[in-house]
């Protein structure tokens, strides 16, 4: 079934590029996917564990080299017309309405010295687009991988996701962490990833849910990550830094090279010195959705899922009261499953401020699931909210 649905997404990307740039003789075709974050949240530009996990959805990419020494030509099945820009004036791109995404890669692949030339591509994505399922990382991890391996230059998952993130972070603005591009790129079916972003190394951990299923709730309210709130965050958690540095020193010991290194003994000690209210609570989220994080890992090897269900909604009041991360509409749905029986665990996943929620249901409750949060959700807030069982797909490859 899978590899029908893949199988009728690359024929209709196929023949969109055949309309788009004429003929599809020689064209590659790619795709890399999007994620779902399971704990660990806000955390992984703090040096902290994540535990994501690659989605079944994704951006698919066809390229077909053009034949010209430096024109990209981009377009894309939801978007009129076609984007073009030069190798050679990268920095114009800038200002496209669409594709700096890919143009942020192009430049980080030039840098890291693969020989570019100029090339076509066509974009099909499967990602509900703003419901932070992280849609702009699997357009540059599918754009890095798909140019890369086309100019003969191919580079490791993690290299591809760490271009991925200096393109967001340098070209379009947006600070993020690594844990999206990493989660697209390095995906295994049926696992989640324990990711230390501290070193950037990771373990594969089965994701064995019983009779239950990872079902998203879209609140509908699309997510902006560009707009301001999550750079916001990541100044106030390197005062916090400095904060918790400051006052380990005063106290006669080390300062840690991030948020994350601190332990919850160290964080109850130091943290009630941290005399900005809004930064002790962004520091408290922080290490303590850290620890949080170790234990989920422990609750699920161990097949215990009725705690670490409890552990994924201490994680949500977290993000809620102490990261100010979440909203109405975040708040209204994660409120919607609590007198739910057959929901285990929720939160919300992803950059926040709008997106989705990621819930543990039991399979056979998932329709009543659906129809009892939408109808206290649309109650609440007048929207009304999508809901999508999730299934645990690969990282970026190749398809055809
Ligand atoms: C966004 C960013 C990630 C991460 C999450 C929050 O998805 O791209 O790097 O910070 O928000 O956990």
């Amino acid at each position: 079934m899978d590899t029908d649905k893949t199988n009728s997404q690359v024929s209709t990307l196929l023949s969109f590029f055949d309309r788009t740039f004429g003929g599809t003789e020689g064209v590659r075709v790619f795709t890399a996917p999007g994620r779902v974050n399971l704990i660990g949240e806000h955390i992984d530009y703090c040096g902290g564990f994540v535990f994501p996990a690659a989605l079944t959805l994704g951006t698919y990419v066809a390229v077909r080299k053009n034949g010209t020494k430096d024109t990209v030509r981009l377009a894309a099945t939801t978007i009129d017309g076609v984007r073009t820009f030069t190798l050679g004036d990268i920095e114009s791109a800038r200002n496209l309405d669409w594709g700096n995404y890919q143009a942020g890669v192009v430049k980080e692949l030039m840098l890291l010295g693969v020989d570019i030339g100029g090339f076509d591509a066509a974009y099909l994505s499967t990602i509900p687009f703003g419901a932070g399922l992280s849609s702009s990382a699997s357009i540059e991890v599918s754009t890095g991988l798909a140019v890369s391996e086309l100019f003969g230059s191919p580079l490791t998952g993690k290299e591809l996701a760490l271009a991925g993130q200096r393109a967001e972070n340098k070209f379009c603005g947006v600070n993020c962490g690594i844990m999206d591009q990493f989660a697209s790129a390095m995906g295994l079916a049926g696992h989640a990833i324990l990711l230390d972003c501290a070193s950037v190394t990771h373990k594969y951990a089965p994701l064995d849910l019983g009779d239950s299923v990872l079902v998203l709730a879209n609140t509908c309210k699309k997510h902006a990550l560009g707009a301001s709130k999550y750079n916001e965050r990541r100044a106030e958690v390197a005062t916090g830094l400095q904060e918790m540095n400051r006052i380990a020193k005063s106290h006669g010991n080390p300062e840690k090279p991030n948020l994350c290194a601190f332990n919850k003994a160290e964080l109850l000690e130091y943290s009630p010195e941290i005399a900005n209210d809004i930064i002790r609570k962004r520091v408290m989220h922080v290490v303590s959705e850290n620890e949080r994080v170790k234990e989920a890992v422990t609750l699920l090897e161990h097949a215990n899922l009725t705690a670490f269900g409890a552990l994924l909604r201490d994680a949500n009041q977290s993000i809620r009261y102490l990261y100010e991360a979440t909203g109405a509409e975040l708040d209204a749905i994660f409120d919607a499953t609590l007198d739910f029986p057959g929901c285990i665990g929720s939160r919300m996943t992803g950059g926040g401020f709008g997106g989705c929620t990621v819930n543990i249901v039991k399979a056979s409750a998932v329709e009543e699931f659906k129809k009892h949060v939408a109808a206290l959700y649309t109650a609440k807030t007048g929207n009304i909210p999508e809901f999508y069982v999730c299934e645990i797909g690969d990282g970026a490859r190749e398809l055809a």
